[in-house]
């Protein structure tokens, strides 16, 4: 992205962030640093805050204290959609996608996000066409080419979440947050899912949520542990999977699940 800033480092910064609703501190001091093109996963028990990272990180709550960066750049306490401008992307769970548009269209819509249409009429038209064969490459990426011309409102539940990681991409997003992505898919849709992931988020930096052990050890280079607000344990996953704070804390059982050949 042109926003970024070569000097920063880090393509995602918490710095000390803290969050809370009414009397309740819910994110304590939360520190990470995440470096453009990392992978990382972020477990943690259910309540202990990851959804409210996200919140915090895609502009949807301004923290009560502490920063996030982007590239480097302040964006704590900005609205949603500068943060999206400024090239960093969330996905929700009621999803992102125009359900009355096709396939095709929702893409071709996120290219001319991506391009700047609303700046000019002109540069709109002029760039119309070379939408059109970015979506159609997006298309191809996310292999939903024989569903090019459906109503995106008409797809599966998998087909829905893979279109909403094109229109992701296709948008031109560098830092993407996708909350438990899988939940929801069957073992092969998830499969089937995480390897599209894998393949169309390479050289983007992807933050997922994600309770499924299989998943999070195939897909991340990095696994953050969010307990009680707070990031525990930030490492590789074999260093992650050593660590005596993070089994004592939470890890323990669904580890040894998922290396038993469980993977959930
Ligand atoms: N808008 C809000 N107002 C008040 N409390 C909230 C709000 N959003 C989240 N919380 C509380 O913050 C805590 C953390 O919630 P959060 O959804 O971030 O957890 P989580 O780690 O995503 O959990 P899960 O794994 O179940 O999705 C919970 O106790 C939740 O009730
Ligand atoms: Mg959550």
């Amino acid at each position: 992205m042109s926003h970024a800033n070569p000097n920063a480092g880090y393509a995602l910064e918490l710095k000390e962030l803290r969050k809370s609703f009414g009397k309740t501190e819910i994110i304590r001091g939360a520190e990470l640093a995440v470096r453009p093109g990392e992978r990382v996963a972020i477990i943690g028990p259910n309540g202990a805050g990851k959804s409210t990272l996200f919140n915090l990180i895609s502009g949807r709550f301004a923290p009560t204290s502490g920063e996030v960066l982007l590239h480097g750049t302040r964006i704590d306490g900005k609205k949603p959609y500068e943060i999206n401008r400024l090239g960093l992307s969330r996905s929700f769970q009621i999803t992102n996608i125009f359900g009355k548009l096709s396939v095709f269209e929702n893409l071709r819509c996120a290219v001319l996000w991506s391009l700047g249409y609303r700046y000019s009429f002109l540069k709109f038209l002029s760039r119309l066409e070379d939408a059109n064969e970015r979506a159609e490459k997006f298309l191809q990426m996310i292999r939903l080419e024989k569903k090019r011309d459906v109503l995106a409102v008409n797809l599966t539940y998998a087909e829905q979440r893979a279109l909403e990681v094109g229109i992701t991409i296709a948008g031109g997003a560098s830092v993407i947050l996708l909350d438990e992505p899988t939940a929801g898919m069957s073992r092969s849709e998830t499969a089937r899912f995480i390897a599209l992931i894998r393949e169309v988020t390479e050289g983007k930096t992807l933050l997922t949520v994600e309770h499924d052990m299989g998943v999070v050890f195939g897909l991340a280079d990095k696994i953050a542990v969010v307990v009680y607000g707070e990031v525990i344990a930030f490492d590789t996953p074999e260093a992650v999977r050593a660590n005596a704070r993070v089994q004592e804390a939470y890890l323990g059982s669904t580890v040894a699940e998922a290396q038993a050949g469980g993977g959930a």
